[in-house]
């Protein structure tokens, strides 16, 4: 298998202007290969003895009580927003046309649940150069329907924890992480996922750590582990894994519902649920990943490090980005905005850049409002989400993935210090 990954992998030379460079992509080796080989032999497929030690040994990463591992970050998102619908909460439970607080620029599943719900988004403005929620603006968007708060820690960048912990004490609202682009970035030292009432992250190619498509969604809350559980596994209310039966010693002697006592617990159902569940093979592969993440977090860390000193040369030009006060970021790309008086646009700026062979993005949906989908949603924003629209208009990412290196940072410096000169 080693040797299958070297010949398949063998080190491929640098090229400029001939290899593209990526803004993200899988950083593996042959662990990974024969992490997924193993499972395979199992041909267990669904959640199994991978699945239960991935759970737990990111859930000990990170610092929570629970991992539940999803199949996408996006349905770690539904999932962790449904779970605060749930009947089991008593009083605190949302209800349609309940408030939650987010903001427009960012990425769409993070406001789908919200919507898909019932629920009514409030939009809050971004600061720029962090990309997180303006922390000042979160109290004039509180009203008596707001509920939660469902925030991102843009590109890896963390948000405003202290400011927005103290907000939700004060109102007793419930505080969902968004960490999908996320881990292993700390603030006050303390792994950011483990602040929220609820964290989601993605294992997507792009992220910090892949398992093809894959999430988990994070609690340390045993009430709201126990709803995800059954969320996640088609609503039922019994918590036996794949292939066990009668952990909870009531199988044929409960009563739920209005149903016959004693009908078998595997068939009865307390919330309306989704099959969501990650197979083993996926998390033979998240196990693997996960030994390599404080060297990916590092290798981002550098990278940033190395797009700060390339653009500083031209801070006329651009805006650079600002890890949050008090924050580590694990950077999953590198921000950039362009100045008002740069004299050139943004995309005339990234379609030079990938004629050149050099990858960008936008930030996700620019302002989410603005999409196709939203247009005619109900919602609330608080002012006129100008930084959002700026956003839209003037940013873009660069990778900070441990696929590119110095080389790459090089080539790139050398392409847009052409393209600055020419305008
Ligand atoms: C902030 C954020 N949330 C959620 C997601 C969705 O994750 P997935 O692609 O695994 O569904 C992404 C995707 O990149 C993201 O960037």
């Amino acid at each position: 298998m080693a040797d299958f990954h070297k010949i398949r992998n063998t080190e491929k030379t640098f090229v400029p202007g001939k290899t593209p460079i990526r803004y993200a992509g899988r950083v593996f080796d042959e662990k990974e290969i024969q992490a997924a080989v193993e499972a395979s032999l199992d041909f267990w497929l669904t959640e199994g003895r991978f699945t239960e030690e991935f759970q737990h040994k990111l859930a000990e990463m990170v610092g929570v009580g629970h991992a539940l591992l999803v199949n996408s970050g996006s349905s770690s998102n539904l999932l962790a927003l449904t779970a605060l619908t749930s009947p089991l909460l008593g009083d605190r439970l949302l209800m349609p046309s309940d408030e939650v607080i987010t903001v427009a620029a960012g990425f769409p599943t993070t406001l789908n649940p919200i919507v898909l719900n019932g629920l009514v988004p409030v939009f809050v403005d971004v600061d720029i150069p962090t990309y997180n929620i303006k922390a000042d603006q979160i109290e004039e968007a509180i009203g008596p329907k707001t509920k939660a708060l469902f925030i991102a820690h843009t590109l890896g960048n963390p948000f405003n924890l202290d400011e927005v912990i103290k907000i939700v004490s004060k109102h007793n609202l419930f505080l969902i992480e968004d960490n999908c682009d996320a881990l292993g970035s700390t603030y006050h030292g303390k792994n950011t996922g483990a602040f929220g009432h609820l964290a989601t992250c993605s294992f997507y190619p792009a992220h910090h750590i892949t398992t093809g498509e894959g999430g988990a969604v994070l609690t340390s809350d045993e009430k709201l582990a126990r709803i995800l559980r059954s969320l996640k596994d088609w609503g039922r209310d019994c918590y036996c894994g794949p292939g066990e039966n009668n952990t909870c010693r009531r199988r044929f002697s409960g009563r739920y519902g209005t149903l016959p006592y004693g009908y078998d617990h595997k068939y009865v159902y307390s919330h309306i649920g989704y099959n969501l569940k990650m197979t083993d093979i996926q998390a033979a592969i998240g196990l693997e990943q996960l030994k390599k993440l404080d060297r990916f977090c590092q290798a981002r860390r550098d990278n940033f490090e190395a797009w700060i000193s390339v653009f500083k040369e031209y801070e006329d030009y651009f805006i650079l980005p600002e890890a949050t006060e008090g924050s580590y970021p694990a950077w999953f790309a590198f921000p950039v905005t362009i100045e008002k008086t740069a004299g050139f646009a943004r995309t005339e700026l990234t379609n030079y850049l990938n004629q050149n062979m050099i990858e960008t993005r936008n930030l996700f949906g620019g302002n989410l409002l603005r999409q196709p989908a939203y247009l005619n949603i109900n919602h609330r924003k608080i002012g006129d989400l100008t930084n959002t629209d700026r956003i839209m208009n003037d940013t873009f990412f660069l990778g900070t993935f441990p696929g590119i290196g110095k080389e790459q940072i090089e080539y790139t410096a050398s392409i847009i210090d052409k393209f600055v000169r020419s305008r």
